[in-house]
């Protein structure tokens, strides 16, 4: 999953930048035996420790399984009303998650944002490496927003999201070809292959509309599963991964 193959790092510091306590307080955990890997209790703090994807299946803490190991990325279903931040006063995405991922180090961060009143396909992880390859604009990975309007298309938005020359107030750079395809006359998917702060609702403003709803339903080819309600996420698959870098179309 990660570009880099992680190195084999020792138990007491493996487990206290996951979140599980100071190096003194994870020695506290190892002495009282609370600590095995394959059924077998680990008594050093210094035994090297493999990270590997199937470590929390081997791993025991307190008799529950590992958190995710280093080098892992979860798929949100963000709901409306929390932010993107790590430090914003209202709700946090990082309140949905076990208080425990809090403390990780490297710490778990959003793959760009969402606005608090957008909800949708949110994605988090702890690899840099990981998280610059989905944002580069380099990779031109496309997001698709389904969004609400205050008033009905007037049919000319596709071409004027489609031309790569829409300039936004404020911005020195046209916005790079989008796809707008109608789902109604108050209603359309949009996507775009950009990270721009509040882009789809400046694009709307721009052709005189009003976005009064706006969800994410898709990066790359990865969608996400209809199953997972607001609120509620997974780990995902090395495939899963794949997926968002899966060749697509182009949107304009
Ligand atoms: N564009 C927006 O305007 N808001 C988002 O949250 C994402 C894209």
């Amino acid at each position: 999953m990660s570009a880099k193959p992680l190195p084999a790092l020792r138990l007491d510091r493996l487990l206290s930048n996951m979140g599980y306590g100071s190096r003194r307080e994870v020695q506290g955990l190892i002495d009282a035996e609370l600590v095995s890997l394959d059924g077998t209790v680990i008594t050093r703090a210094e035994a090297k420790i493999s990270i590997s994807a199937d470590l929390s299946e081997r791993m025991r803490v307190r008799g529950a399984k590992l958190d995710p190991p280093p080098g892992f990325i979860v798929l949100l279903h963000k709901p409306l009303g929390v932010t993107c931040s790590h430090k914003d006063a209202g709700p946090l995405v990082y309140s949905l998650f076990p208080p425990r991922w809090g403390r990780r180090e490297p710490p778990l961060s959003t793959v760009g944002r969402l606005d608090k009143d957008t909800s949708g396909l949110l994605l988090l992880t702890d690899d840099g490496d990981l998280l610059h390859r989905i944002i580069s604009p380099r990779k031109k990975v496309t997001k698709r927003y389904r969004a609400g309007l205050a008033r009905p298309l007037t049919g000319e938005e596709a071409a004027i999201f489609a031309s790569g020359a829409l300039l936004l107030e404020g911005d020195d750079k046209p916005v790079s070809p989008a796809l707008l395809e109608p789902l109604g006359p108050r209603e359309a998917w949009l996507t775009v292959t950009e990270g721009r702060y509040h882009l789809v609702r400046r694009m709307f403003a721009a052709v005189g509309n009003h976005v009064e709803s706006l969800h994410r339903d898709r990066i790359g080819g990865l969608e996400l599963p209809h199953d997972l309600a607001a609120g509620q996420y997974r780990r995902l698959s090395p495939a899963e991964i794949a997926c968002i870098f899966e060749a697509e179309a182009s949107p304009g």
